[in-house]
């Protein structure tokens, strides 16, 4: 293990004012002085299509598999669309999947958070996102479970937190998932 853990978030929202990257920011702020976090971004990935993983796949697959490969462990922040994650949060997924054999998500230890404007926190995207890391073989943290309500309430306009239990409930996520990366790396 080494000293700095390095941290790559991915959002699946890609809109300029979502919850889910104020939520990954305000988690982003309470890591543990040894983790380094870094937003990976996949709005820019072309959709994934086999006939182009090639000897020379699209640039941004390329650089986005070397970024996740960079990392000593992922936390994905989902928002909920139509009960499942969504399609940029998928894409990015199938990218990193392939070549066959060459996954870059394999043994990095995950957590999955999502968070939505309705009172159920993007429970069916969370749980759907966890579907897929079970295949590749990605260890999630399993508590505590993440389901962030009612996100349009939380933040200012600077998208600062601003709800405190919210704020304890994001320490201790980040609190237990360093000992989850620090156990398994
Ligand atoms: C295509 C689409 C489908 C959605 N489906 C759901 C849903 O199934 N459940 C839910 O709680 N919210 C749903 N929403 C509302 C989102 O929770 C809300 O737009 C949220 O702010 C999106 O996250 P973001 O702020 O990070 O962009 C949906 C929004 C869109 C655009």
């Amino acid at each position: 293990m080494s000293d700095t853990q390095k941290i790559g978030f991915i959002i699946g929202s890609l809109r300029k004012g979502s919850y889910n990257r104020m939520v990954a920011k305000a988690l982003m702020e309470r890591a543990t002085k040894n983790f380094e976090c870094t937003i990976i971004e996949i709005g820019d990935l072309p959709l994934y299509n086999e006939d182009l993983d090639t000897d020379t796949p699209p640039e941004a697959w390329t650089k986005f598999r070397k970024e996740v490969k960079g990392m000593d462990g992922i936390v994905f922040v989902t928002p909920e669309y139509n009960r499942g994650t969504t399609a940029a949060i998928k894409n990015a997924i199938d990218v990193g999947s392939r070549p066959y054999g060459k996954s870059v998500w394999a043994s990095k230890p995950a957590a999955v958070v999502s968070a939505s404007m309705s009172a159920m926190g993007g429970f069916g995207a969370n749980h759907q996102l966890r579907q897929s890391l079970v295949f590749l073989d990605m260890p999630v943290m399993q508590q505590p479970e993440a389901y962030i309500g009612k996100a349009q309430d939380l933040f200012d306009k600077d998208g600062k937190l601003t709800n405190e239990d919210t704020g304890k409930f994001f320490d201790k996520i980040m609190d237990t998932y360093s000992n989850w990366v620090k156990k398994l790396t």
